[in-house]
């Protein structure tokens, strides 16, 4: 049977840095507020004209790099992004023509800030179904196009990334590679986090603009709860398919949120916080782009070692969740 094997992992931030004393004289807001209440200090931000895809090859080349192939080895590119470069066409088309990447399907999936976690299922189920051999899998986003940067209870959490890895097919028994993986999604929390206009309900009307009804809307408390709901729930999901216990995982590498958020889950399943994988610290949430971010960061440190069992899990706006285990 055929294994879906990590055989590169990149990332790239924006070089500009706003720390949260930089927010301070944007919004009403302090260091310490923000520190307290999310764990983040600092987030990148996209340079004018930069763009999802922009920041998405630049992770996908160090990803391709890593495992030694080049744009024209792979059968697929699949970008998860809620901020893609236009409508369309999609980003990962732009992708796949910047990385030479002529025999590749290309497509973006949007599952806002699970987006990398759903991602990651469609490329492991497509390796092993035989459809493919070498997917790149970018999460990548420019959310702080999306900022109302006069509501401090939003323009605080979000930052700009990009994270890749190339999912390569095996058929060496003793690979493992990805493993069971559980998606879930429940329309009925859209309102939750959303952005209301700029779509086909409510096109981006000079009238729309000026309302900021193109900007992030969020209800952070109910977030928060459900937040630490599911994450808790798909971790114990994916664990029990695997036949395994929280105490058999090396490490935990979230969707970085808020810093409070991962602890409850930890606190939880009685894993240690020292065994989950945290950047929030220095990129904010970066949605669909946090995970492949700071797996790549895990793996370039050398924290993940050959054998590791390693989760991913994610919630976002839709609401979507999900949870998979990897071993490396
Ligand atoms: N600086 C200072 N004060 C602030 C700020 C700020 N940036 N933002 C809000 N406040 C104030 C509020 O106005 C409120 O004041 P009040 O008591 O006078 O009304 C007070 O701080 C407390 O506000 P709460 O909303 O109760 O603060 P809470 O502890 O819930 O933290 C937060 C808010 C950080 C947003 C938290 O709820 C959270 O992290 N929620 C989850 C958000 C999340 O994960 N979103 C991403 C989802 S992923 C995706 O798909 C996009």
């Amino acid at each position: 049977p055929l294994v879906s094997i990590v055989s590169g992992t990149g990332s790239y931030a924006p070089d500009r840095i706003m720390t949260n004393f930089d927010l301070e004289s944007i919004v009403e807001t302090s260091d310490s507020w923000i520190r307290e209440r999310t764990g983040i200090g600092e987030r990148r931000i996209a340079a004018p004209g930069q763009a999802t895809s922009d920041l998405a090859v630049l992770a996908g080349k160090k990803a391709l790099e890593m495992a030694g192939i080049s744009g024209a080895d792979l059968d697929g590119i699949i970008v998860a992004t809620t901020t893609p470069d236009m409508p369309f066409p999609s980003t990962a088309c732009l992708v796949q023509r910047d990385l030479g990447a002529g025999k590749a399907f290309a497509f973006d999936l949007n599952a806002v800030c699970s987006g990398f976690v759903y991602a990651l299922k469609v490329a492991d189920s497509m390796i092993k179904s035989g459809s493919a051999q070498k997917i790149l899998v970018i999460g990548a986003e420019v959310m702080s196009r999306y900022l109302d940067w006069e509501d401090r209870t939003t323009c605080v959490l979000f930052g700009d990334g990009a994270g890749a890895l190339v999912l390569s097919a095996s058929s060496d028994p003793r690979s493992r590679g990805v493993g069971k993986m559980a998606l879930h999604a429940d329309g009925a929390g859209w309102e939750m986090i959303y952005v209301p206009g700029g779509g086909s309900r409510l096109p981006a009307s000079s009238e729309v603009v000026a309302q900021n009804l193109t900007k992030i809307r969020m209800k952070g408390a109910e977030t928060f709860k459900m937040a630490v709901r599911t994450i808790e729930s798909s971790i114990r999901e994916v664990l029990a398919l695997e036949g395994l216990t929280p105490s058999d995982i090396d490490w935990v590498i979230p969707h970085q949120a808020n810093g409070r958020i991962l602890g409850a889950v930890g606190q939880r399943l009685g894993i240690s916080e020292d065994r989950f994988c945290l950047n929030i610290e220095r990129y904010g949430n970066t949605s669909a782009a946090s995970i492949p971010v700071a797996l790549d960061e895990a793996v370039r440190s050398g924290r993940i070692a050959k054998g590791d069992r390693v989760v991913v899990t994610a919630f976002g706006a839709g609401v979507t969740w999900g949870s998979g285990l990897l071993t490396w």
